[in-house]
């Protein structure tokens, strides 16, 4: 007599089986994991639990209905990343492309719903050709459900996208309203019109990769915030990105167990920034001395990194790092660069992720570039962001807080809980030499005069002492102990408790 469960059984091995082992095979010869092993990999050995995988497609026109595939291309369903839920979907590119069908949105916003629910994060997994063309708007209509929710989802779970294969069209528009895109070099692509359609209207001759593919978007548009040499690699990072990250806006971030004392003293920082004040050093040196176990996880290395971001742990608390780079564009802010701090602040401010921020920025980036591009309102989104933040901000001046751009980076007149500076400091309205020539412009063809009032602004306003007598500096400290002074500060303010006032939302200048 059969078993009770045997047609289970046979359901379950089928749905398993996708589009079939040549399609596969095909599959795999292009050097892509299936999208059940990306779940496999991705979230922790035996935690995922499938949902809907018996869901086919309705469309009875041109010979669907002979071709059902149970899971209709997508799996869907929730699981573990080191011991904490997260619901995923994975489009399977052997079946119809990894098309999404209304029925394969639909499951997409089942879990979406159950993770908004329980609040928990989304992390999809996207291979798919677009729309099902054979379910014409039905498809849309699915596309635009799936959109819906990751709107109304943003700011409450975190949203990650994995981008493991061709994303076009509209298709688009899901990751891109989502918290973070992970790409893969060589094999996934985005854009929201391809080769063919670019060469048709605008006559450029561009391939797959050059218009879309990882690197395009993790150096040029910025559209990716991390390229990866593979999918295996990404899915393992990621992983690890996971644990930085709360569940859902109520929750605060997790907390690990720290090892690496918090009073370690870095005497090589006391030697970090140049006696010359135009001399360049790498600031990536001070956050991985800095943070717990020298483990920084940047986000968006290869785009505007004029500016870094990225999330680390001090005393094990997950904080956001934010800190002008002095080794490219000498730090200056400029279009992207506030675009891209400015995003990662909202993020930390959505989620509870306490920001550090460590400045040396000569101001904001001069030219017709900039200006033309709209550098007023990009730079105000970083302003706008640091000024709405409620999370704890600790602020460390290492070197330059000139002008415009030492208000912007998270300084004591926005809200700024504990600003700190180093010895060499120097926050003022511009460099010395500057401000000089504009208040004695007559005595310019003096090199000697000029040279005497240069030193004079210097001693007066090139120092740490002129802002800390205000008290807009709270302290200046020693290099070697910063790490001492942001986890103390941290601990303080750990159950800081600030609002903004109550409105419908804000008008981010956009
Ligand atoms: C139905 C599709 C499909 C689709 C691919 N397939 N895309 N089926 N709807 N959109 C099927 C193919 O028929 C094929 O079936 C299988 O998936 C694999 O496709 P191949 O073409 O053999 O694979 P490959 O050579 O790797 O090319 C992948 C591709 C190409 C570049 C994605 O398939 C492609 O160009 N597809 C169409 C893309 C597209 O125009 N989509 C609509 C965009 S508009 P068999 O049975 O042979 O295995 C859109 C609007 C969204 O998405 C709007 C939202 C608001």
């Amino acid at each position: 007599m059969p078993s009770i469960n045997q047609e289970l059984i046979e359901r379950r091995d089928a749905a398993r089986v996708g589009g079939g082992q040549a399609r596969v095979d095909k599959h795999h010869a292009k050097g892509k994991l299936t999208a059940r092993e990306r779940v496999e990999i991705l979230l922790d050995e035996d935690s995922f639990k499938e949902s809907d995988m018996f869901v086919e497609h309705r469309c009875n026109d041109f010979g669907m209905q002979d071709q059902k595939i149970p899971g209709d291309g997508v799996i869907t369903g929730w699981g573990t990343i080191n011991g904490r839920l997260v619901f995923v979907f994975s489009q399977d590119f052997t079946v119809f492309g990894g098309s999404l069908s209304e029925a394969h949105a639909e499951k997409i916003c089942k879990i979406m719903d159950q993770a908004m629910k329980v609040g928990a994060p989304v992390i999809g997994l996207n291979d798919s050709g677009g729309a099902r063309i054979q379910e014409g708007v039905a498809s849309l209509g699915g596309y635009a459900e799936v959109f819906q929710r990751n709107v109304l989802a943003s700011g409450v779970v975190p949203q990650i996208s994995m981008v493991m294969g061709p994303c076009a069209g509209g298709a688009v528009y899901s990751p891109a309203m989502t918290d973070f895109i992970f790409m893969v070099r060589d094999t996934s692509y985005m854009f929201v019109t391809g080769p063919e359609v670019v060469k048709t209207v605008t006559h450029e001759e561009v391939t797959h990769e050059e218009l879309g593919g990882a690197d395009t978007h993790a150096t040029v548009s910025g559209v990716c915030d991390i390229a990866f040499e593979n999918e295996l690699h990404a899915l393992r990072k990621v992983r690890e990105f996971y644990d930085f990250l709360p569940l859902n806006n109520k929750e605060k971030p997790p907390h690990r167990p720290c090892y690496d004392p918090t009073d370690r003293r870095e005497t090589s920082l006391n030697t970090l920034v140049p006696d010359n004040p135009n001399q360049p050093y790498d600031i990536h040196e001070l956050i991985v001395k800095v943070v717990d176990d020298n483990h920084f996880f940047e986000i968006q290395p290869d785009y505007a990194k004029n500016i870094i971001v990225g999330m680390a742990r001090m005393d094990g608390k997950t904080v956001g790092i934010v800190a002008n780079q002095p080794l490219v564009l000498a730090g200056c802010l400029d279009i992207k660069s506030s675009i891209k701090a400015a995003r990662f602040v909202r993020f930390c401010d959505a989620f509870n992720i306490p920001i550090v921020t460590f400045v040396d920025v000569p101001g904001f980036l001069p030219g017709t570039a900039q200006e033309y591009g709209g550098i007023i309102k990009h730079g105000a989104k970083l302003l706008f962001a640091y000024a709405q933040c409620t999370v704890p901000k600790i602020t460390v001046i290492t070197r330059k807080a000139y002008g415009g751009a030492y208000d912007v980076m998270a300084s004591k007149h926005l809200r700024g809980d504990v600003n700190l500076a180093w010895p060499k400091a120097e926050i003022a309205v511009m460099g010395p030499k500057g401000a000089v020539e504009i208040i004695f412009r007559k005595d310019i063809g003096d090199a000697e005069k000029i040279e005497l009032r240069t030193e004079e602004y210097r001693d007066k306003f090139a120092n740490p002492y002129v802002a800390a007598s205000r008290g807009y500096i709270d302290d200046v400290i020693s290099p070697d102990n910063t790490r001492n002074h942001i986890c103390r500060s941290l601990d303080m303010l750990a159950n800081k408790s600030l609002e903004n006032p109550w409105r419908k939302h804000d008008n981010l200048p956009l």
